[in-house]
């Protein structure tokens, strides 16, 4: 294991740490601060809501008016009414709704905390200080009783600074609070990112065999994608046709055994995905945000309706958020241009090494320097370079990252 070390690195992150099960979507309007209803408008904008309570100073940044913001919702158990537990159950659940927005502590602007009646042992804000949350308006309140309701649960409303539309926000039912909203559970995930020929549809393909759940291959919708708009005679490099045309593609994936069809209308252009003009195609397509927003808003819905494997270049940031496992795959330029000669090999094809290395050099400049979701390590991610391993070892890594995962 004497390259694994960097696998492991990140196991133990906040986002690690923090994972829960349950978190998804809402789909209400878009919050501006300028919308937002006048009573949480006022809370964050006027020292008032902060003097009122006496816990925190006015953020003079909170007062600009041009910001996005969108509000948060969590809950979570407690595993009993002492102050450790309290704390504990907050901070995870406070945690959690950051990672899944990328909000960070300095945009949050104000959280109010509530807590069932059988949870007074501790203020669960205090959980938010002990985060960092300096300068945030942060307020504790006690629930009303209801017969038959969860017990010591604690809910969150967390109001912050943030590019997203509301209805992209991501709220986190956690714990025992998850049945609270079923139609918000989220689906199993793994999020599986990296450049050409690293290996990800290998490592993708082996998980979802071991776990029984789907593999989503989303280069192959950007390479369908590609075709699609080729067959329409668009100029890939021209980001005007190409948003336009885009938007009449009818994509759609089925699932034969366990294998990831691709189909355009009624054709299945699975057979003409792997082609190196298929490639060069979806590489250029992937560059035109159009053509992002279409594929991501798919491969969403694929996620949210199965528990799923899926790899590609914006999964762990972009496409799956709320993943509970993240992994970059990485493995330098000479050894995937190995692996692609073998595999070209294999099926009986002869190649060069420098033009076969030269063609993954061109690709990686690509996906790492286009505007729209390039191709970066997402800071949650656990990082694996396969240079020197072998299929298997990777997949025991992953498995053990699985493994931690559901431990918690
Ligand atoms: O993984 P692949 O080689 O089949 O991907 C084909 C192209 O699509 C590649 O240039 C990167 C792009 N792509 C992307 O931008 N985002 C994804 N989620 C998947 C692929």
């Amino acid at each position: 294991m004497a390259f694994a070390q960097s696998a492991f690195g990140r196991a133990n992150s906040p986002a690690a740490q923090a994972l829960g099960p349950y978190a998804a979507r809402d789909a209400r309007g878009i919050a501006t601060r300028k919308e937002l209803p006048a009573f949480w408008r006022g809370l964050a904008r006027f020292s008032g809501f902060s003097a009122a309570l006496g816990c925190g100073r006015a953020n003079a940044s909170s007062a600009r008016a041009d910001l996005n913001m969108i509000t948060v919702r969590g809950a979570i158990t407690a595993r009993s009414n002492t102050r450790e537990d309290i704390l504990l159950a907050a901070r995870e659940m406070t945690e959690e709704m950051l990672r899944l927005n990328s909000v960070g502590t300095a945009d949050v602007r104000m959280i109010l905390y509530t807590a069932t009646k059988d949870l007074d042992a501790a203020y669960p804000a205090e959980a938010a200080r002990m985060m960092g949350i300096t300068e945030a308006s942060l307020m504790c309140a006690q629930e009303m009783h209801v017969a038959g309701s969860l017990q010591m649960a604690l809910r969150a409303t967390l109001l912050a600074d943030s590019p997203k539309l509301q209805s992209e926000a991501e709220h986190a039912y956690l714990g025992g609070a998850a049945k609270l909203r079923p139609d918000l559970a989220k689906r199993f995930a793994i999020a599986i990112d990296g450049p050409s020929g690293v290996g990800k549809s290998t490592l993708a393909k082996d998980l979802a065999k071991e776990l029984g759940i789907a593999y989503v291959d989303t280069g192959a919708m950007y390479r369908a994608a590609g075709i699609f708009l080729r067959r329409q005679g668009v100029d890939l490099l021209d980001k005007e046709q190409v948003s336009k045309a885009i938007q009449n593609i009818a994509i759609s994936i089925k699932r034969v055994g366990g294998d990831q069809r691709v189909l355009l209308g009624d054709e299945d252009v699975t057979d003409l995905l792997r082609s190196p003009e298929a490639a060069d195609g979806a590489s250029k397509s992937a560059a035109v945000s159009a053509v992002r927003e279409k594929l991501v808003k798919l491969q969403q819905k694929i996620g949210r309706e199965a528990d799923a494997v899926m790899d590609g270049r914006d999964i762990c940031a972009k496409v799956l958020p709320w993943a509970q496992v993240k992994i970059y795959l990485d493995a330098s330029p000479e050894a995937r241009a190995r692996r692609r000669m073998a595999e070209l090999a294999e099926k009986g094809l002869e190649s060069d090494f420098d033009s076969v290395k030269r063609d993954i050099l061109e690709r990686d400049l690509r996906d790492k320097t286009r505007e729209d979701s390039p191709l970066e390590i997402c800071p949650e991610a656990s990082y694996i370079d396969t240079s020197c391993m072998g299929r298997e070892e990777v997949k025991e890594i992953a498995l053990g990252l699985i493994r931690h995962v559901s431990q918690k």
